[in-house]
């Protein structure tokens, strides 16, 4: 069956290049960025897992740990990585997962015979500390991922898990945001004493509430 938004993410044991891997107990209470790759060294995947790479701190920053996946075994992973720290600027410095039998590309819904009956399509599942899917994103085989873009909506999740508030279009970091149309003013005046401006009833924007 396939996840959906809200489900648990499927657990599972893995070898990976960092050794063998619990999935929940691996993450832990923090967020996680699960992403699938279609095949070792291949061009496209290189460029993203070296991306991935530099932005560690920024992962960090926001206590979500990363681990890529690829339908591979841990040797041809170590043997990549070697290349990706040759021609990306930066070593892995997160776990991939072999996963030679597909046995977690299957459980996260990885492969779509449509597109390739072997190969994983570039999936990404970012997950909550409560381990619910929180995200999923589907881009083919011949599109790199956008990191930016990954984090941007970590921190939208992030903030909208704590404040009655959703993100608008584009929203970045430190933008204003909207406030759910689910609260009363009555409500809202307490949770965002900075005030809002009200552009429609249902459209309410006020600072983002967790800075300065
Ligand atoms: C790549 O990662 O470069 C790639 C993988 C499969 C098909 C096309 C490109």
């Amino acid at each position: 069956m396939s996840i959906r938004l809200g489900d648990t993410a499927p657990d599972f044991t893995a070898e990976t290049t960092d050794g063998a891997i619990h999935f929940h107990d691996w993450l832990g209470d923090s967020w996680g960025v699960l992403f699938s790759h279609p095949k070792d060294f291949t061009p496209v995947c290189t460029t993203e897992l070296g991306a991935a790479a530099r932005l560690k701190p920024e992962f960090d920053k926001r206590n979500v740990k990363v681990i890529g996946l690829s339908v591979d075994p841990v040797d041809s992973h170590k043997a990549w990585a070697g290349d990706i720290a040759e021609t990306q600027g930066t070593a892995l410095n997160f776990p991939v997962i072999a996963d030679a039998d597909r046995k977690v590309s299957d459980l996260y819904d990885m492969i779509h015979p449509n597109a390739n009956d072997t190969f994983t399509v570039r999936s990404v599942y970012v997950i909550g500390p409560d381990k619910k899917v929180k995200l999923m994103i589907t881009y083919p085989a011949s599109t790199g991922r956008n990191f930016d873009e990954i984090l941007r909506v970590i921190d939208s999740l992030q903030l909208t898990a704590n404040y009655s508030v959703a993100t608008p279009v584009n929203w970045k970091e430190g933008d204003d945001v909207i406030i759910v149309p689910a609260l009363s003013d009555e409500d809202a005046k307490a949770k965002f004493p900075k005030g809002w401006k009200t552009l429609k009833p249902y459209l309410r924007v006020t600072p983002q509430p967790n800075k300065e």
